[in-house]
């Protein structure tokens, strides 16, 4: 194998899988498709933004490899993640004679890779998946550890299952094609890996915030194997978020489904919700006496200087404490909050008194965007 690649595994006994890293792999998905898998019928699920584009490199790859591909494309955008398009796919599916030797591949960012693992997970059962992430958020985050879902209109991520792939193939090279504001949401997540679980990653990514807004390749691999290396345990150790350590990854998302949720999934993109979520959870921690104002500060200075919103003002706090209670972290009516204590180290929180919440929530601050 070639020895710019960097791999990941993901011990999960016989559930277990590689994650390849490597500039230029979309061109080459075929060769790991065929590592992970014998079948030779595969079905891409990809977005209408990347049908003609990096869809289209991989069908072609797969062709050449001597795989009968079939190409399903779903509109662009959250609102995909629905019982609709779902069940279209499922029809598609059936359409196309796919079947248990049919492998699924999805070429996306985190809906595409959601929903496409969700269409693998359920139908005839459940087929391979192949996760080529083609955002920073996906390759980073929602293309490792198998969760694979739809939202529902009043909760997100509500219906879905944990299915791992069986591969995952990220090919940094399409990130510099992602428009700024994508790119950006990506970074939300690269950030919040620093302040739950590596002080020292959030200090490297402090002093590579240029190279980091040039795409420079070389951290962009740094970045994206250190997150799926922290992802990858936190999945070996917990893959169905029974002990509390993967629900640390849920760092601000109590605050961020909220926030996505009242807006009808349209407004933010999900790394931005994570970063208002990520600043509403330290002052959450901070009202309870959890963490110091120098962490808040360093945090915020961080999302800022990667152009991610901090505050958003104008959402009734009402609907979004409502939209909370449908949250899947919500155990017996008690909301229960990823809290940091110190950079690098977070705690789950329960029984915080709504009054506290609902001021977390209602701190002044800029508009997204700003
Ligand atoms: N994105 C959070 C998780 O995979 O658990």
């Amino acid at each position: 194998m070639d020895t710019d690649i960097i791999r990941v595994p993901v011990d999960l006994s016989d559930r277990g899988y590689e994650i390849y890293i490597g500039s230029g792999l979309l061109r080459k998905t075929a060769s790991f498709v065929q590592a992970a898998t014998e079948l030779t019928h595969a079905v891409v699920i990809t977005d209408s933004n990347l049908k003609t584009t990096h869809a289209q490199i991989v069908a072609e790859n797969l062709a050449q490899s001597g795989i009968t591909c079939d190409l399903l494309t779903i509109p662009a955008g959250e609102s995909s993640k629905s019982l609709r398009i779902l069940e279209e796919l499922w029809g598609e599916l059936l359409e196309i004679k796919a079947d248990r030797r049919t492998v699924v591949i999805a070429v996306g960012g985190g809906v595409v890779g959601d929903l496409a693992g969700f269409v693998a997970a359920t139908y005839t059962r459940g087929l391979p998946l192949i996760q080529v992430p083609t955002t920073l958020l996906a390759q980073v985050d929602s293309s490792v550890g198998g969760k694979v879902g739809i939202n529902l209109p009043r909760a997100k991520n509500m219906v879905g299952s944990f299915w791992q792939p069986t591969g995952v193939v990220i090919d940094p090279l399409v990130l510099h094609t992602l428009p700024d504001r994508e790119y950006q949401a990506g970074l939300a997540e690269v950030i919040k890996y620093g302040v739950i679980m590596d002080d020292e990653f959030f200090t490297m990514l402090e002093n590579h915030v240029a190279e980091i807004h040039a795409r420079d390749p070389e951290i962009l691999a740094n970045i994206i194997s250190r997150c799926c290396q922290l992802k990858a345990h936190v999945v070996e150790n917990d893959e169905r978020e029974t002990t509390g350590l993967r629900a640390i990854l849920n760092y601000g998302h109590t605050f961020c489904h909220a926030f996505e949720t009242v807006t009808g999934y349209g407004r933010f993109l999900h790394g931005e919700a994570v970063s208002i979520g990520m600043m509403c959870a330290a002052r959450l921690a901070a009202m309870l006496d959890r963490v110091d104002e120098a962490m808040i500060a360093r945090q915020e200075s961080l999302l800022r200087a990667c152009k991610l919103p901090v505050a958003v003002s104008d959402l009734d706090t009402e609907a979004l404490l409502e939209a909370m209670q449908h949250d899947k972290k919500v155990e017996h009516g008690k909301l229960r909050f990823v809290l940091p204590i110190k950079l690098g180290h977070v705690e789950l929180v329960n029984d915080v008194p709504l009054e506290l919440v609902r001021q977390a929530l209602s701190a002044p601050g800029t508009s997204p965007g700003s």
